[in-house]
């Protein structure tokens, strides 16, 4: 199964892509991850999207492309995987429908996790990240068991730069209108599915995976 997660910043797509990929044993995709970690080995690519996304605006299409369909050619996402913060622009997932298709394949759903934007704010202030696996933690709903560290793998746990509040509302302005219009895209091509992402992480995991097997 190709499967996307789209909602806004904060709404959840990583928590929920972490716990899905377990659950179905699928490779976890995300392209904010993917440009953190260019950024972290201080890449030209890392250099490059950093320059974006420390005001909230959009990596350009051509190497975010680039760099998402280079990493689903490995092995692991051969017949699968789920989709986090990518695509976010029409031309993005016109660029994953065509290479998906060059090898018989698609996206068997898109779904979006819909979450009030004062939910949003909050979750994305208390956010805490692991610097080495990216499992993202929030100091009030979901702390690790020691403080500043990554309760899977140990790592150092830190804030995000573009969680600070002005670059969120820049954010949310930027999902609002590029990556919205997505939603029309794939409920033309009947593959859209909606959950609400506004309860706590295991409800919403419930309905995630509930909405999956309705659709099957
Ligand atoms: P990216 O890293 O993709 O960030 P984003 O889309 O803004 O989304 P977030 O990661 O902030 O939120 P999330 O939905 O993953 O929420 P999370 O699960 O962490 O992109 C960053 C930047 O990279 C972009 O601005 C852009 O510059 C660039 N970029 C990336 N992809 C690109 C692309 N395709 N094209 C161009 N540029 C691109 O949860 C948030 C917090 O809430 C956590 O603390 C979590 O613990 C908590 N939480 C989660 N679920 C719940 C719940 N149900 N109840 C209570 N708390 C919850
Ligand atoms: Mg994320």
């Amino acid at each position: 199964m190709y499967l996307i997660l789209l909602g806004a910043p904060g709404a959840g797509k990583g928590t929920q892509a972490d716990i899905l990929s377990e659950e179905m044993n699928l490779a976890h995709i995300a392209s904010g991850d993917l440009f953190r970690q260019a950024l972290e080995r201080k890449t030209e690519l890392g250099l490059l999207a950093q320059s974006y996304m420390e005001k909230g605006e959009l990596v350009p299409d051509e190497v975010t492309i680039r760099m998402v369909l280079e990493r689903i050619a490995h092995d692991d996402c051969a017949s699968g995987c789920i989709f986090d913060g990518f695509p976010r622009t029409l031309d993005q997932a016109r660029a994953l429908d065509e290479a998906l298709a060059a090898q018989g394949k698609a996206v068997d759903k898109a779904m979006y996790i819909e979450v009030p934007e004062e939910e949003l704010l909050r979750r994305l202030s208390g956010r805490w990240l692991c610097r080495s696996c990216q499992t993202p933690y929030h100091a009030v709903t979901s702390p690790p068991q020691a403080a500043g560290k990554c309760d899977k793998c140990g790592g150092e746990l830190y804030q995000r730069p573009d969680d600070e509040e002005e670059t969120v509302r820049e954010r949310l302005k930027v999902f609002f209108a590029q990556t919205a219009p997505l939603l029309d895209y794939y409920e033309r091509g009947n593959r859209l599915v909606k959950v609400n992402g506004g309860l706590g992480i295991e409800e919403v995991a419930k309905k995630v995976i509930g909405v999956l097997e309705e659709a099957s």
